[in-house]
């Protein structure tokens, strides 16, 4: 038997993003409200709320302030348990994020922490007195910018740790009151009826309990991003932090049928570990998709590979795009994310489709006076700005997308594709890229051996990837172009025959593979095996 994280399909909401509901510019819980009849038409079984909490938004809400609240920004507390019922209703699960590995430095907690070397919370953060020559204590590097990961604290003369900003000091989970405070915030969220939570940074919450020295990286150029300079043995993935995943996991099992998910950006082998025996995350998230190169012999070979590693009982898990990554649309390419969605919905393991790419949304284009991401303000150069991926929902063609009101200048400008390219238009289109997701969804869901049955990968011309996902006897054959020429691959000896029951042109249904299957450029095919 299957869990509902493990049968569905996760879409993730930037709710800064995606739909204004009071004319501020800035997306908000109503306005997600408005919007789930949509998500429920598409299909999708859950939702990812990035934070919604209390933030000055000295990082767009990964700074929270207060972990038991709703930004006014976003609504109210009541605005999120309204939310919560109405997707409930929907039978559309709730999943929040948990952003544990630091707070905002406007937290009472941080507050309280730099007060005085005294205060009973001065251990709830991370402090160490200054190097002999009164510079930070260590070389740890900060993930924006490349600055120290240390700002002193001139009144109480010591140093702070924050992995990030200094607007987003890091939480000290070797302490056991914080500790207890952070898993009480998990509680309250679930018993608010909360069904999971995906973890921030979920590699970073230990660190070197010694505060070793991380070594430089030999290979690292000046062109190159400036927190790449050293090699991050000691501030990440330290022995000490899957610790940390348990404690979150014991607390989330208090409550049934909850999902942990963890952000993790490891290689294959040390993500997998994040599984633990079943006492850490249910889905450490996997991102591999979106860093290795775009290749049918890539892929194929990432996927075998993820699934020989998998621990026994681990349920896999892909993600094509996030608000921290350029929109698949864009990495790949309009025609290509087509075939993209198409392997997303195929391939074994939960998928979470980031808003947007539902409609091949591209990133969007952000004049320099524009720029908001903390990440382009101080690394600028590096094309490492997260705000074109962050742009308003396309949602029609009429002023602002539909995303707020006509007169009101939304937060961030809306893409330029909008007018043609947005959710109402492609609703009326059959063969749009919304129609071909939809579609994707409900075969999904409609046979278990897409979201529940074996894989096993077939060789294949070069271009070409050719998989197999079965169940009970049920088999079926997917067939994917990873470029822009025809390919003509043999069927699998295993497969003599197969009839097509979606394609990402929408318009192969019911033809009959035998022998061989021609795959037009940028294609993807889904049969039946006979
Ligand atoms: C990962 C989040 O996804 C990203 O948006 C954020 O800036 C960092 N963690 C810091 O919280």
């Amino acid at each position: 038997m299957t869990l509902w994280w493990q049968r569905g399909i996760i879409y993730q909401i930037y709710p800064r993003s995606f739909q204004d509901s009071n004319g501020d510019g800035v997306g908000d819980l109503p306005g997600i409200i408005q919007r789930l009849d949509y998500l429920q038409w598409l299909g999708v079984d859950a939702i990812w709320l990035s934070p919604t909490y209390p933030s000055p938004m000295a990082d767009f809400g990964y700074d929270v302030s207060d972990y038991v609240g709703v930004n006014p920004l976003f609504g109210t507390l009541a605005d999120m348990d309204w939310l919560i019922g109405e997707a409930h209703a929907r039978d559309l699960k709730v999943i929040v994020d948990y952003v544990g590995n630091h707070s905002s430095d406007q937290h009472v907690w941080f507050q309280e922490s730099r007060a005085s070397r005294n205060n009973p919370r001065r251990d709830w953060y991370i402090w160490r007195d200054p190097a002999p020559d009164g510079g930070p204590p260590n070389n740890w590097l900060s993930r924006f910018g490349g600055g120290p990961a240390w700002t002193l604290d001139e009144a109480t003369g010591q140093y702070y740790l924050h992995s990030f900003l200094p607007e987003q000091p890091d939480l000290n989970w070797r302490n056991p009151a914080l500790r207890e405070a952070m898993l009480d915030v998990l509680r309250f969220w679930m018993k608010r009826g909360v069904d999971g939570f995906r973890v921030d940074v979920a590699h970073r919450f230990m660190k070197d309990a010694q505060f070793r020295d991380n070594p430089l990286r030999p290979a690292w150029r000046e062109d190159m991003p400036p927190y790449s300079r050293l090699v991050e043995v000691y501030t990440k993935n330290t022995p000490d932090n899957l610790e940390a995943n348990r404690w979150l996991r014991a607390v989330v099992d208090e409550y049934p049928e909850r999902v942990l998910i963890g952000e993790l950006f490891l290689p294959l082998r040390e993500m997998v570990a994040y599984y633990g025996e079943g006492d850490q995350y249910h889905l450490p998230f996997n991102f591999h998709l979106i860093f290795s190169p775009w290749r049918a012999d890539v892929t194929r070979a990432l996927a075998d590979s993820y699934e020989s590693l998998l621990p026994a009982g681990a349920w896999p898990n892909w993600v094509l795009g996030n608000h921290d990554q350029h929109r698949v649309a864009t990495r790949v390419g309009a025609a290509q994310a087509r075939m993209a969605m198409t392997l997303l919905l195929t391939l074994r393991g939960t998928p979470t489709i980031y808003y947007g790419d539902e409609i091949g949304m591209p990133d969007g284009e952000i004049p320099p006076d524009r720029v908001l991401d903390p990440l382009e303000k101080r690394s600028p150069g590096h094309g490492l700005g997260r705000d074109p991926e962050r742009t308003p929902m396309q949602w029609d063609g009429g002023p602002q997308a539909g995303f707020c009101p006509p007169d009101v200048a939304p937060w961030l400008p809306v893409g330029a594709s909008y007018p043609t390219l947005n959710a109402a238009a492609q609703r009326e289109e059959p063969t749009s890229m919304l129609a071909l997701t939809r579609r994707l969804i409900a075969l999904r869901r409609e046979q278990p051996a897409l979201h529940e049955g074996d894989y096993r990968s077939f060789a294949s011309p070069p271009g070409a990837f050719l998989f197999e996902r079965g169940q009970d006897g049920d088999r079926w054959l997917v067939a994917l172009n990873f470029t822009a020429e025809p390919i003509t691959s043999p069927l699998p000896e295993e497969v003599s025959r197969a009839v097509v029951r979606l394609s990402t042109h929408l318009d192969r249904e019911g033809e009959t593979l035998a022998g061989q299957v021609e795959l037009r450029a940028d294609e993807g095919l889904v049969c039946r095996v006979e």
